[in-house]
């Protein structure tokens, strides 16, 4: 068996293949869905006079908050349209509770802590690192976060200041979060502090491309809570228009809105308010953003199922994987803690995937196990012969070891 698959290693290792699957970015077909974006004609005030070529509205126009309110239906009062990334907000956020937050501003703790769902999204714990800010890992299941771990980590210690979750098609493993699990989460949290913060990257908010689990739209789970206050929603239109050129949004409330807005008042004087039009005149409201969104489903399903037709033609011993029903990501986790070693057989046969452990704080994966797979930024061609070089390296590396 090992010989056979030493074979076919050396096979595809003479390709001499040069196959990118490392990024999960759109591909040039998706974003040709927006190009009428490009030269869309647009006025020059906002439906309220607002005069979009000059400074103002540092929280964005009227109709994008609206267009945001929609989409993450909140109350527009707790909406800011933002320029056009996502995790820019996120940052602020955290910077803002660095800088601000009361009673202590964090940099004044000794050891703030974050709660971080594993495998999760690598910029996140750049960024917590960034402000020396301490990751520390609680595992992820299929409906959200493992709630035990969640409380018996607070039950711990009293560093810790928030959790960061991506609470729809989780990057990478695609999780979706349950209600129970988020009223569970806020129940949890709130009693541990009304300060605690409860920060969502919804980065894939609307990017279903196969029936998705329900939620509740995140913000009435809130409200119902009662966390307002103490919950911050960001989301971006990255991966609805333009990668770098969308427009984001977050809903907030209470004291969470009053120092995001401190912060992006000294850092900001206001967005790209034209660039806000354009999209709310491209969308026309949340429906339109949905439409679009169809499309896009459309065209990344084939590519995930593609992913998936390879997955699993791996004997269910080598590890398993997960089958999101949206966003842009798959993650396999290997049985034996052979995960470095895979990427590294990839690469020897000329296709790159995502370092295996940057899913995890400090680069470090306890298992050397999960591994993430983008199916999106190549074309179909391309991907499934980085899947056979995929499948190749995992059933490789199986056999190299016992355990
Ligand atoms: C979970 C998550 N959040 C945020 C981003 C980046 O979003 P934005 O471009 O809005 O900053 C990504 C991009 O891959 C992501 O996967």
């Amino acid at each position: 068996m090992h010989q056979e698959i030493l074979t076919k290693f050396n096979f595809l290792k003479e390709k001499q293949l040069s196959i990118d699957i490392t990024r999960g970015k759109p591909d040039k077909d998706q974003l040709d869905l927006s190009n009428e974006l490009l030269d869309i004609p647009i006025p020059t005030s906002s439906e309220d006079g607002v005069d979009l070529r000059n400074y103002g509205e540092p929280f964005g126009i009227k109709e994008a908050r609206r267009l945001g309110s929609e989409l993450l239906d909140a109350p527009i009062e707790n909406i800011l349209a933002g320029e056009q990334s996502s995790l820019l907000l996120t940052y602020q956020t955290v910077l803002s509770n660095f800088l601000f937050a009361e009673p202590t501003p964090w940099k004044s703790l000794k050891n703030p802590k974050f709660i971080c769902p594993v495998p999760g999204f690598d910029r996140h714990f750049m960024m917590l690192q960034d402000f020396g800010i301490e990751a520390v890992p609680i595992p992820l299941n299929e409906d959200g976060i493992d709630l035990n771990a969640f409380e018996s980590l607070l039950k711990q210690s009293d560093d810790f200041v928030g959790i960061l979750c991506v609470p729809k098609h989780s990057n990478p493993s695609g999780d979706t979060y349950s209600d129970n699990n988020l009223q569970e989460m806020f129940r949890i949290g709130s009693n541990f502090s009304d300060k605690f913060l409860f920060l969502f990257d919804h980065a894939y908010l609307i990017h279903d491309f196969l029936p998705t689990p329900k939620q509740k739209p995140l913000w009435e789970v809130v409200t119902n809570s009662k966390v307002q206050d103490q919950t911050v929603i960001t989301t971006s239109f990255s991966k609805v228009t333009f990668g770098g050129g969308g427009i984001s949004f977050m809903a907030t409330a209470g004291h969470s809105l009053e120092l995001i807005k401190k912060v992006r008042t000294t850092m900001i004087i206001c967005p790209d308010k034209l660039n806000q039009k354009r999209h709310v005149e491209f969308f026309k409201d949340a429906q339109g953003v949905k439409d679009h969104m169809q499309r896009h489903a459309e065209l990344v399903r084939p590519k995930f199922e593609i992913a998936y037709s390879y997955l699993e033609k791996l004997d269910e011993e080598c590890g398993n994987f997960s089958r999101p029903t949206g966003g842009y990501f798959i993650t396999y986790s290997t049985s034996k803690p052979v995960a470095s070693r895979v990427v590294q057989l990839c690469k020897e046969m000329g296709v790159l995937i995502t370092p295996a452990g940057s899913t995890f704080p400090k680069n470090y994966d306890p298992k050397d196990s999960v591994i993430r797979i983008a199916p999106t930024y190549v074309s179909k061609e391309d991907l499934e012969v980085a899947m056979e070089v995929f499948i190749t390296a995992v059933e490789l590396a199986h056999s190299e070891i016992d355990i």
